[in-house]
């Protein structure tokens, strides 16, 4: 039998708290400022990835989620693979023990274990996950940051998805997009109290793509600029937090960039509109959460965060959550909840409020308008997985 080339990993979503929003080169994807992220733990959420080369395989051929995915000449998939090509063509030249198959073709089989229609961000783990099944198919030394330059060309926040822990993307200055990588500020290790909610809510309406409407942000939005002068002080001052533990530094910094992403958004011409009523609504009870802690111990206890769609995503010391979760749930209620760490051990969550919150903040809203809720924490960077983890079957083609 011959020998099969063939790897599988898995890769994580990450959250940014500092957000990345323009580009200064649409083709390179290279940012119009530096960004923060937090890696999320693939044990909750992540894209799995097979990737095979085979000299039998008559095209590069794509499945995402089942579904056979078109690979556009030129486009951004297509320069990922032929850039993974590119490093093991060099491998092989460099070293002529190296086995030759930098020029067979691919057959690259992709799965999220979150629904799509949940909203999520699927792009960034998506994109990190076929890299770096790639690094491990053509057994490339390269390093995350080496192979964050290659996944930002597929989509800009995939690069932060290369590493595990707390992550900045540095927007760099060459032409080349050489210094454009992420590297990592500090570990899951350093911070592991880092918890998350993940609250998916419901969603009609077609969004604006990312890609497009951050475009039209750089091209016709005056507060853009401004926004680009506060973002460099901000990276300082976050990293500071997240290496001092300072969750509350942290909250006030992620809930302002939070906020003025989405100023931005409604100052493109037409105007963005990423949050529903209920994301506000999430904000207002976050706020208030935060003016009653702030009032009995002087610091926030939980930080949300929006990306381009209404999902919130709620930051929080691993102490806070149950509290956190009572409280979503009483405005946003549940049919279940899926209790991945234990804090309620079998009991129902009850929808209680602390004492001193005022709960005439917000409606209550029905059952659904918060679809569910996802308890996650801070998470490790890709991992290579084993045979059993194959999306593709004895014949290259999708189980
Ligand atoms: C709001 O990385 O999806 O989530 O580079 O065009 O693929 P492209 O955009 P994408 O944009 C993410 C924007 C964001 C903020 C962030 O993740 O930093």
């Amino acid at each position: 039998m011959s020998k099969v080339f063939q790897a599988t990993a898995s890769a994580p979503v990450n959250i940014a708290c500092i957000k990345y929003w323009g580009k200064r080169d649409t083709k390179l994807i290279l940012p119009t400022n530096s960004s923060l992220s937090v890696t999320l733990s693939q044990d909750h959420l992540r894209s799995t990835t097979t990737s095979r080369a085979d000299p039998s395989f008559a095209e590069d051929t794509l499945w995402l989620n089942g579904k056979l995915d078109e690979i556009k000449p030129g486009g951004r998939l297509a320069t990922c693979i032929s850039e993974m090509k590119r490093l093991r063509k060099e491998l092989e030249d460099a070293n002529p023990n190296a086995e030759k198959f930098s020029h067979w073709r691919v057959h690259i089989c992709s799965h999220n274990n979150f629904p799509t229609a949940a909203g999520l961000a699927s792009s960034a783990s998506g994109f990190a996950a076929l890299v770096y099944s790639l690094a491990k198919l053509y057994q490339l030394p390269a390093s995350p940051k080496e192979l964050s330059l290659i996944a930002r060309q597929g989509s800009g926040s995939a690069c932060r998805s290369l590493l595990g822990g707390f992550v900045a993307w540095r927007e760099g200055a060459a032409a080349d997009g050489s210094d454009s990588f992420a590297e990592q500020i500090a570990s899951e290790a350093d911070w592991p109290a880092m918890h998350a909610l993940v609250c998916v809510v419901s969603d009609d309406k077609k969004d604006t793509s990312s890609t497009a409407g951050m475009q039209r942000t750089v091209e016709t939005s005056a507060l853009f600029s401004q926004r680009l002068t506060v973002v460099p002080e901000r990276m300082r001052a976050i990293t500071k937090a997240i290496q001092n533990r300072d969750f509350d530094t942290f909250a006030a910094i992620t809930m302002k960039d939070s906020n003025q992403f989405h100023a931005v958004a409604l100052d493109t011409d037409p105007p963005i509109f990423y949050m529903n009523d209920v994301s506000r609504a999430i904000i207002t009870v976050v706020t208030e959460y935060n003016r009653v802690a702030l009032e009995k111990c002087g610091k926030r206890k939980a930080a949300y965060t929006f990306d381009a769609g209404p999902n919130a995503v709620i930051y929080a010391p691993r102490e806070n959550m149950k509290e956190i979760i009572e409280l979503i749930v009483s405005y946003f209620p549940q049919e279940s909840f899926n209790d991945p760490f234990q804090l309620f051990k079998s009991a129902a969550v009850q929808g209680r409020r602390m004492d001193g919150f005022n709960e005439g903040v917000s409606k209550r809203f029905g059952i659904g308008a918060v679809k569910t809720l996802i308890h996650t924490c801070v998470g490790d960077g890709p991992r290579v997985r084993g045979d059993e983890a194959s999306l593709l079957g004895h014949d290259g083609l999708p189980k």
